[in-house]
This record gives structure tokens, C-alpha cells and sequence, in this order.
């Protein structure tokens, strides 16, 4: 079936769903019962999105067809992946990291600490079952930043959370690229960029489209599963007259909350239940964080009403976790900081505007946790863990941000439970990337999962490789 996003994609489930244009399709095939499984080929893929204006870009995607592929599971599934690496450049490796999976370290997909990385030519494989549902994705956890900047990212789904089935469900990729006036790539990072805020895109696209108005039924209520795929930018969502109640936050179910606004730093999601508007209406999402409020898309309605009653948003079930003992947990300070270099850099005037060539790979170190900046980008040499953890242990990460830009901080093969600020009120949420503001404090709380190297840095992805990541130890 045509997409009308990216091409062809195959479609090996009937779904019922009602699919938007722009929603790209579903690519695990069913190969047993309880297993699902794909085949990547990382591979170079020249491709004119609508967004490039009519021009092609040679983007890294996992697949012919499809720039950002989705995957379904229902919850209990097993997922078994080969990948092969072909991408165009020698030595570039790469692995696959399942973002928010809560799996075995083993298939954490973290190069040099979880798995020697795949070189180019060459084949890996992961399985797992995801134990939880929700709104995940996944991408290589190598020279991130030209990765992400080509388009090399999927999405994992996994299903099995309402127990209200909605109206129809779309899935929101939101995401910037670097194209210069020429149409070519520019520089995926600049100095003057990754020792601030991250160099930012030049194009904004959702799905792979500028503002796309996305039909939908009328008076129905929709399930969107809204995606940050940028590695810079934030943005706050909203819609404008309409009623929507916020229902997951990176795939966890929470009580039902209106969605006023909501900040998506890099990598985080966000599940909403919308009411779309009567017949020949639209609702508009906007980005609230811009200067200007910025129309991200357009949900126009068509065909009959599907509801008449009050909007009421039912709760997504939630997934058992190991309960935090709050008043026994270990607290963990962790400092955000910026390296001297760093700071040096993102004041001065005089350096602003460098590029290093070709188009990556800065060699500098600009961040740091705990006073640690993780050297040379890649993720070798590995440093002393920030902490070492006791599988079942409650632990309380005081996250400190002593610098003037935002960092979203993610965790590997964990959640934790959002359990305070020191600027904001933020509801208690679970999650596995937080937003700490400009010299912010947040405590977050979980309990040590699985043993392991975990990875735990800023998913700005400039700043993770300029040196704020880092890795707990769970024992
Ligand atoms: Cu999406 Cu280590 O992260
Ligand atoms: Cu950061």
C-alpha cells in the first residue's frame, strides 16, 4: 500500500486504525507465534521528502521504501531483529539502541559497553520481548549526530494499553533538518553550536512535511503518539480550541491530565487523546516555545461524527513497576556542568560561526556529570561509573543543572519517577528522558533494574558527544 509518506511500505497486518497521510506503516512480519520479526539494511538512500522542496538528500535509513519505519508489538511479543550495516562511509559502525525498552543490558545496543559495534559489511542481531507498552523508538547509538541529521531513526510501538479503543491513532514525528541554500546537507555540528544549545536545523518537518494538514474523522476521539525525534531542538505542544488530555508520557500510562502545553526536549514522547472538531473544522497544533507560536500541523475533519457525549479521556492500563521506597532510597547528587572549554566558547563572540569539517565529529569536550566529561565522542574509554547500584535498591539522582541551557537527560534500560523541581511544579510522572531546565534542580526516583552498564546522558546529541554522558553500574 502507498503511503502517501515515503513511498511504498509494506503492510502485513490489517489494521483497523484509521492511518493519516503521513503516517508511515507498519514493517515487523509475524514469523511465529509471539515473534515478530524485521530486517534492517542500514544503508545511504537518496530521498526527496515534501519538505526538501522538490530536492533529494542522500538520508541513512533502516530501510528501502520507508525513512522512518514503524514497528508494532503487542505486549508479550518477542521482537527478533538482523541488521546489516551499509552504510556508505568506511568505518562507520553502527549498533541499534531501543530506546525506553526496559531489556536485558545485553541488547541495549550501547557500542563498546553492551556489544563491540558493527563495522560496515558486517551483521548483528538483537531479541527481546518488550515488557512494557508504549511509545518507544529506536536508533544507532554511534556518531549520533550525523545519524539523527540524515534520518537514521524508527519507531517501536508496543501495544496493548487501552482499554477504551480510540477513534483512530496517528503517530507525530517531529523533526528539523540541516539543509543549506543549496539543498545539500549542512554540517550536522558546529563548535559555536554543541557548546550551546545544539546546532539547530534549518527545515522543520512533521512526517517528513512542513505544517502537513492531516485528515482526520469528525468529532472523534484520536490517539496521537507525538514523537521528538530532533537532537536539538525543544518544543512545547498544544492545540488551540480544542480538548485534549495528555494519557502517556515516553509510553507510560498516567491518570488522564488536559493538555495545556507540554515541553519535548530531544527524544521524548508524549501520548494524547484529542476531540478533533466537527465536520469541515480543523484543530491546530502549535509549538508554544518559538518566539512566534508555530503551526506543527493541521487535524482536519471529515465524514461523520463519531461521538456526541462529553469528552472524557479513559486511563491506558499501567504497567506494574517495582516500587520506589521514597523514604529509604539512596540519594545520588549529579551535577550538569559545562567543561571550562565550554563555557569559554559558548561567550565568546569572536569564535562564533565555526564549522569543523566534514560534516562532523567535533573534537572537543564541552560538558560534563559530575565534574567527568566523557573523552573522544566515541564511546570508548570508558571512565569509572557516576554510580555503582544494588539490583531492587530504591535510588533518588539529585539532577543538578548549573548551566543556562536545558539538557534532556535519559536513561538507559530504566524509568524513574519525576518527584520534584526546584523551579516548577511538574505532575509526578515516569519517564526515561527529563527536561532539566537552565539551573534547575529535579529529583527523580527508581528502582535499580537489571545488572549492567547503563548508559545515562544528555540526549542533545552535540552534548552528549561533547562529553556529558556518562554510565551507572547495576550489581
Ligand atoms: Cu535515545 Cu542513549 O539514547
Ligand atoms: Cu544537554
Amino acid at each position: 500500500a502507498a503511503t502517501g509518506f515515503l513511498g511504498v511500505a509494506r503492510t502485513v497486518e490489517a489494521k483497523s486504525k484509521a492511518k493519516a497521510a503521513g503516517t508511515p506503516e507498519v514493517i515487523a512480519q509475524p514469523i511465529a507465534n509471539g515473534v515478530k520479526a524485521a530486517t534492517f539494511d542500514l544503508a545511504e538512500r537518496p530521498t526527496a521528502l515534501p519538505c526538501f522542496d522538490g530536492k533529494t538528500l542522500p538520508l541513512w535509513t533502516f530501510e528501502e521504501g520507508t525513512t522512518f519505519p514503524i514497528v508494532r508489538l503487542k505486549l508479550g511479543e518477542r521482537f527478533d531483529t538482523v541488521f546489516k550495516n551499509n552504510l556508505p562511509v568506511a568505518g562507520e559502525v553502527a549498533t541499534i539502541h531501543w530506546h525506553g525498552l526496559r531489556i536485558p543490558n545485553d541488547q541495549d545496543g550501547v557500542p563498546y559497553m553492551t556489544q563491540q559495534p558493527i563495522p560496515p559489511g558486517a551483521e548483528g542481531r538483537y531479541s527481546f520481548v518488550p515488557p512494557d507498552t508504549g511509545s518507544f523508538f529506536f536508533h544507532t547509538h554511534c556518531n549520533s549526530t550525523e545519524h539523527f541529521g540524515r534520518g537514521l531513526a524508527g519507531v517501536l510501538i508496543v501495544e496493548g494499553d487501552e482499554i477504551t479503543p480510540p477513534d483512530a491513532e496517528y503517530v507525530l514525528l517531529m523533526k528539523d533538518w540541516r539543509i543549506g541554500p543549496d539543498g545539500a546537507f549542512l554540517p550536522f555540528t558546529t563548535d559555536e553550536g554543541a557548546a550551546r544549545s545544539g546546532t539547530a536545523g534549518t527545515v522543520r518537518s512533521v512526517n517528513g512535511e512542513r505544517s502537513p494538514v492531516i485528515t482526520v474523522p469528525s468529532s472523534a476521539d484520536v490517539r496521537i503518539r507525538f514523537y521528538n525525534l530532533d537532537p536539538t531542538r525543544v518544543s512545547e505542544i498544544g492545540f488551540e480550541n480544542a480538548e485534549a488530555a495528555i494519557i502517556a508520557v515516553d509510553g507510560n500510562g498516567v491518570p488522564p491530565m488536559p493538555l495545556e502545553s507540554w515541553r519535548l526536549g530531544s527524544a521524548m514522547r508524549l501520548d494524547v487523546l484529542l476531540r478533533t472538531a466537527p465536520r469541515g473544522k480543523s484543530v491546530k497544533l502549535f509549538d508554544y516555545f518559538s518566539k512566534e507560536p508555530f503551526v506543527l500541523a493541521e487535524f482536519k475533519s471529515e465524514g461523520p461524527a463519531k461521538r456526541k457525549g462529553k469528552f472524557k479521556a479513559t486511563p491506558l492500563k499501567v504497567m506494574p513497576f517495582a516500587k520506589l521506597d521514597e523514604a529509604n532510597a539512596e540519594r545520588i547528587p549529579i551535577e550538569f556542568s559545562a567543561t571550562p572549554t565550554g563555557a569559554a566558547l559558548a561567550d565568546s563572540v569572536a569564535n562564533s560561526g565555526i564549522e569543523i569539517g566534514p560534516l562532523c565529529l567535533s573534537k572537543h569536550t564541552f560538558w560534563a556529570i559530575n565534574k567527568q566529561a566523557w573523552p573522544g565522542h566515541e564511546h570508548k574509554d570508558l571512565g569509572p561509573p557516576l554510580a555503582v547500584l544494588k539490583a531492587g535498591n530504591s535510588y533518588i539522582f539529585e539532577l543538578k543543572n548549573t548551566t543556562p541551557r536545558a539538557h534532556p537527560i535519559h536513561i538507559h534500560g530504566h524509568t524513574f519517577e519525576v518527584l520534584n523541581s526546584s523551579v516548577r511544579r511538574i505532575p509526578r510522572v515516569r519517564c526515561d528522558t527529563v527536561l532539566l531546565l537552565p539551573n534547575e534542580r529535579i529529583e527523580v526516583g527508581f528502582v535499580a533494574g537489571d545488572p549492567g552498564k547503563w548508559m545515562f546522558h544528555c540526549h542533545i546529541l552535540e552534548h552528549q558527544e561533547a562529553g556529558m554522558m556518562g554510565y551507572f553500574e547495576v550489581v
